[in-house]
């Protein structure tokens, strides 16, 4: 196909570079502009070194784990150093070949901080270059909310971006937060030895995924030594050589959590500044571009895409987003399958989930729940990793698979089964029915649909 639009991005995050590629290969003349890293947060300070060290950790288990398996360890040592420059190697590796794909589909890369003119028109800050262009895309990602806590003021308060820097293990971690950041650092560093306490205001922890779920997770993670409280409002921080001591408030009652190292993990805000969102009239609700289904904004030809609109703060989600908005500009409607979003905590055991929570079903529908128990499935005993239990959420009438939620060993590789299914609007029968490979994990989900449909096979 040939096209001379000519396509600008703002932001080389996986909310624009993945819209330069399938731009180019549309036939766009694209030009990309990244004040900082290709690769963005996910690549360089988010999904990828987290995860590197997320399975660093889980050596480290193994390891811990060997003899029940009838391998003896002589002895080990958690070099974090190395663990950290693997980390960084993984990363660099992969921003060289973000690298390469742009420079395979010939998009003109700029390194500046861009600035909108007006709808056709930007200019990048450090140099005056203006470029012009049909359609931009604005994917200037987000970054780490701070909050200033009394007595917060001259203390060394890590955010998710100074956290993946540490050059030494800290020996006791306080995280202020208990959503998606906080328990995934939460796992690291209690994995790789370090005290944690993870305090965090609501009276649950992972808001906004199904209850059960982030109930067992907080059990499991509690039994494996991480301290977690809830409902805890922070009153005032406290440093004293080398360590800093949290005052909190529970239940009416005064309590303090004291680390080495404090991690602030309290959400993310999308980042606008700089823009000239004001000046150019763009619309911003809450601190996010607002943009249509398709998403533009509400200046036509110019859209967004990712953790800027302030919508599902995903890397996956971003990526889709990205990819809808170019095939907008090049004039067709694609689908975006908003409904079958997947939202994955990598902490040990994993979290898969998607689509609606019981609770958020049961406001809607009539609905039917089933259950499986990784207790019962032989892979899960293959691995010793027998905790949790797979749950589907359909509604009563035509069996449609509103949601699902696992908590077990490859969680996250599971969910995209209900991924697919869901995005192809699924029945609880079709899932019960589809073979299943044995012995694998995924026969819980096969297993938990047929615990609706007249009785799981290896459930009493
Ligand atoms: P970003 O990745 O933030 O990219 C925006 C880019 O725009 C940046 O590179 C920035 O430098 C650039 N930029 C900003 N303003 C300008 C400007 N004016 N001019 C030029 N360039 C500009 N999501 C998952 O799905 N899975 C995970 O496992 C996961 N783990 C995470 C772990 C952590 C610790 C964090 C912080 C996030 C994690 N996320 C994860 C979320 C994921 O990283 C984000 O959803 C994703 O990076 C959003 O992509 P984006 O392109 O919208 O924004
Ligand atoms: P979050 O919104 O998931 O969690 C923040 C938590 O901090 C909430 O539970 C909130 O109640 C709590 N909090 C807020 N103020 C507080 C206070 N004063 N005291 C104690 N607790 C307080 O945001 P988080 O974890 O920072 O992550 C940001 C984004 O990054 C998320 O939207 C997530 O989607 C994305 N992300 C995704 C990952 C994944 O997909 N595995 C991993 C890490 C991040």
């Amino acid at each position: 196909m040939t096209s001379k639009l000519k396509i600008t991005i703002i932001g080389g995050g996986v909310g624009g570079y993945p819209a330069a590629i399938k731009a180019a290969r549309m036939g766009a003349a694209v030009t990309l502009v990244e004040k900082d890293l290709l690769g963005g947060t996910c690549l360089n300070r988010g999904c990828i070194p987290t995860k590197s060290l997320l399975h660093a950790g889980d050596v480290v288990q193994t390891m811990k784990d060997a003899e029940t398996f009838g391998v003896r360890c002589k002895g080990y040592a958690v070099d974090f150093a190395a663990m950290m420059a693997r980390k960084q190697a993984v990363v660099n590796q992969l921003r060289n070949g973000v690298q390469g794909l742009l420079r395979n589909k010939k998009v003109n890369v700029v390194q500046g901080s861009a600035r909108l003119l007006d709808p056709g028109k930007i200019e990048i800050a450090e140099t005056g270059e203006v470029i012009q262009s049909d359609k931009i895309l604005i994917a200037t990602g987000s970054k780490p909310r701070h909050f200033d806590f009394k007595g917060g003021a001259g203390l060394e308060l890590l955010n998710s971006d100074q956290a993946l820097e540490l050059e030494k293990l800290p020996k006791s971690v306080v995280i202020i937060g208990g959503g998606v950041i906080g328990l995934e650092f939460a796992q690291i560093f209690n994995s790789l030895g370090a005290e944690v306490t993870v305090l965090e205001i609501l009276e649950n922890i992972a808001a906004g995924i199904d209850t059960d779920i982030a109930a067992t997770l907080g059990q499991i993670m509690t039994r494996r030594g991480v301290d977690i409280v809830t409902g805890a409002a922070i009153q005032r921080l406290f440093g004293k050589k080398g360590r800093i001591t949290v005052h909190y408030e529970v239940a009416g009652e005064k309590k303090t959590a004291g680390g080495e190292k404090v991690i602030m993990a309290v959400g993310r805000v999308p980042v606008t500044e700089g823009l000239g969102a004001e000046k150019l009239g763009l619309a911003v609700e809450k601190g996010a571009l607002v943009v249509s289904d398709q998403m533009e904004t509400n200046l036509p030809g110019v859209y967004a895409a990712g953790d800027v609109t302030g919508k599902t703060m995903l890397a996956h989600a971003a990526a889709a987003q990205s990819e809808c908005a170019v095939d907008a500009m090049f004039g067709r409607k694609a689908p975006f399958l908003g409904h079958a979003i997947p939202h994955c905590i990598y902490t040990s055991p994993e979290v898969g989930s998607v689509g609606l929570s019981e609770a958020a079903a049961r406001e809607r529908f009539d609905i039917e729940v089933g259950r499986f128990p990784l207790v019962a499935c032989g892979k899960a005993l293959v691995l010793n990793e027998t905790e949790g239990f797979v749950k589907i959420i359909a509604e009563k009438k035509y069996g449609e698979v509103l949601g699902v939620h696992i908590i077990g060993p490859r969680a996250t590789d599971m969910i995209a089964e209900a991924v697919l299914g869901m995005s192809m609007e699924m029945t609880v029968e079709e899932l019960a029915h589809a073979i299943h490979p044995h012995p694998t994990l995924s026969e819980s989900l096969m297993e938990a649909a047929m615990s609706m449909r007249g009785g799981a096979i290896h459930m009493p």
